[in-house]
């Protein structure tokens, strides 16, 4: 008889278990944007359509989604979406440019510019719940992550106007005007909430907020200016029953205050070694990482050596989902990522 497809099976996932820090019988594997990128197959159907009007089909969202569970058997798929899709969907002008990243119109550098921005209505992401809705019977056992941009991380894309690397004109507002830098941070962290709300009343099994950038700043800047508005954000799903997963990248500093907004599981990137973010985020916390994704283009035995190092550290927290440190790198070969997910499997059983 074929398993029923009820959450049940969801709950008792490795994936969702190490989540709460509950025993498996080895580190559940997803990879940090494993959906498009790297996959030939991703590329061809996404063939010449513009990443945000991919986003806006379900259909095709849910064959990308599953792309890379048929390929490499991750124990859990990333919905394939982006950050800044409930931005453009509350309608706010921006684009994602091949290459690039999101690049936003008209900025939003002052209070008027805070003031005009838009709420995110449930229905203007109705797509995305329809899209959660086609892949839950497909994935069957496989749980699926909705998720969300942070509101640092977001902020700094409609402040800069793009992607930047100094963040100078958010930490300009930030600095310099502070109050409305937190009206800006809390009309996000509402725009996101919804967006979450969204995906997880449609059936997602965890969430994931990611707040890459929030690395760019001391522990009392993030204390003070981030931690607040995050903290909003996991907060108002602290009842929902789904895990929260919280990642930004160079955060080894910042590991105590990511967990203290209210994450079930940290993200740590390959900078810190998991038995150290282990102790850092406290021991009610699983953790999720850390394979440098350059670590990927080396020869395979340097590969086998770091994933053998990374599960036996992250023995040392109550619960280890194995991932990268940050985003699948385009140029990756697929065929790697399969032997990693296999390894990770096998390491655990051995
Ligand atoms: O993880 C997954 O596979 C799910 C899909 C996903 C995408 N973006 C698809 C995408 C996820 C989780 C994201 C999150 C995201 N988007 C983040 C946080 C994660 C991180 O990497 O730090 C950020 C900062 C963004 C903003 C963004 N969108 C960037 C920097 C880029 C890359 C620009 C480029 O082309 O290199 C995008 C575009 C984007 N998002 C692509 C994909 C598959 C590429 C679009 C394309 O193929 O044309």
């Amino acid at each position: 008889m074929m398993a029923p497809m009820n959450s049940t099976n969801i709950h008792q996932s490795p994936f969702v278990r190490a989540c709460w820090g509950q025993p498996v019988p080895y580190p559940p594997v997803w990879f940090m944007r494993q959906a498009g990128r790297s996959l030939p197959e991703y590329r061809q159907v996404r063939a010449d359509l513009p990443m945000l009007e991919s986003c806006r089909r379900p259909e095709l969202v849910t064959e990308i989604t599953l792309q890379p569970v048929r390929r490499h058997r991750v124990d859990a798929a990333i919905l394939f979406s982006d950050i800044v899709v409930p931005l453009a969907a509350a309608g706010i002008d921006l684009d994602i440019v091949p290459g690039v990243g999101p690049v936003v119109a008209d900025p939003v550098r002052d209070a008027a510019a805070v003031a005009a921005l838009p709420r995110l209505d449930p229905d203007q992401v109705g797509y995305v719940a329809d899209a959660v809705a086609l892949l839950l019977p497909e994935l069957k056992d496989t749980p699926l992550i909705g998720f969300a941009g942070a509101p640092f991380t977001l902020a700094s894309y409609l402040v800069e106007g793009g992607p930047s690397r100094h963040h100078e004109r958010t930490k300009a507002l930030m600095y310099g005007a502070p109050q409305v830098w937190h009206a800006l941070c809390a009309r996000l962290a509402e725009i996101t909430l919804t967006f979450l709300r969204v995906q997880v009343g449609a059936g997602v099994a965890a969430v994931q907020l990611f707040d890459s950038w929030a690395g760019a700043l001391s522990e009392a800047d993030y204390r003070e200016y981030v931690l607040p508005h995050s903290t909003a954000v996991l907060g108002g799903l602290a009842g929902a029953g789904v895990p929260r997963i919280h990642f930004g990248v160079g955060t080894g500093h910042l590991l105590p205050a990511m967990a203290q907004a209210g994450a079930d599981v940290v993200g740590v990137d390959w900078r810190t070694p998991l038995s150290e973010a282990a102790t850092a985020v406290g021991p009610d916390r699983a953790v999720q990482g850390n394979l440098d994704p350059a670590v990927l283009f080396a020869p395979w035995p340097a590969i086998e050596a770091q994933v053998r190092r990374i599960v036996a550290e992250g023995a040392s927290a109550p619960g280890h989902v194995f991932n990268l440190g940050h985003g699948v790198l385009p140029a990756t070969d697929p065929d790697i990522l399969t032997r990693v997910v296999a390894l990770v499997h096998e390491v655990s059983a051995g």
